[in-house]
């Protein structure tokens, strides 16, 4: 793993904002894999404004999320479609048509048949974005007795529950299901790019980088890939 650290949230974004200008710019119909979550709102806001300076063209580039809560519509404000409309896809060049997320109304294990054949259609994801859950998980892989295959309906385990329900105003109107990419898929990625911010990530990313390899830390299986960029504060090492 190659491992970047940055002194603050900005520098963070920067360096990853950077990093998949640099794989668009080198490949112009990249498929570009894209995480939600408080982490990546940064990068989102930079790589807006190099759409913006004309550093940067969309224009080609297909885009697939890791995730998405299952019951929610994508007009939902909870949805994660909501959130890459509103950070990112409404601000830059992109065709709409070519930014997938899954369909968290569709019936499940349908859709994420689909969607795992989708992303093999597209030719496989170039660079995925990954944030880090509290508990591990990458996407909404949770901590589990083995690592999934593809992508799948999960239940979502209480730590996640508590974590995400601060953007909900009740806690009981937090999905407790989501669609999401498998270990699997996301270990095809040719590249990947893990974000990590905020020192109550400390023990999360120390598992990340240096834990057993194990499917109960869900991350640790960063470990075996060939080509993986970590970009974390210096106060989460
Ligand atoms: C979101 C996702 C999650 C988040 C993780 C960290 O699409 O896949 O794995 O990356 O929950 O979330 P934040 O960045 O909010 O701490």
């Amino acid at each position: 793993m190659k491992i970047i650290r940055v002194n603050s949230y900005e520098e963070m974004s920067r360096k990853a904002a950077d990093l998949i200008g640099e794989e668009i710019n080198r490949k112009p119909d990249l498929v570009l894999g894209l995480a939600t979550g408080s982490t990546p709102k940064g990068t989102y806001a930079q790589l807006v404004s190099d759409y913006e300076k004309g550093k940067v063209d969309f224009s080609l580039v297909r885009t697939v999320n890791l995730d998405e809560y299952a019951g929610l519509s994508p007009e939902s404000p909870h949805s994660y479609r909501y959130f890459m409309n509103t950070q990112l896809f409404d601000h830059i060049n992109i065709d709409p048509a070519n930014t997938h997320i899954p369909d968290g109304l569709s019936d499940e294990e349908e859709e994420c048949a689909r969607y795992e054949q989708l992303i093999t259609s597209l030719g496989g994801i170039d660079l995925q974005l990954l944030g880090l859950g509290h508990n591990g998980h990458i996407g909404f892989n949770e901590p589990a007795d083995e690592y999934a295959r593809y992508t799948h309906p999960v239940e979502l385990t209480e730590s996640t529950i508590q974590a995400n329900s601060r953007l909900f105003e009740n806690v009981r109107d937090m999905p407790r299901r989501a669609l999401t990419m498998g270990v699997g898929t996301i270990m095809q990625a040719e590249r990947i790019l893990l974000i990590v911010s905020g020192e109550g990530k400390r023990e999360a990313l120390k598992q990340t980088l240096s834990g057993p390899i194990r499917p109960d830390f869900p991350a640790s299986v960063l470990q075996l890939h060939r080509d993986v960029t970590v970009i974390a504060e210096a106060d989460v090492f």
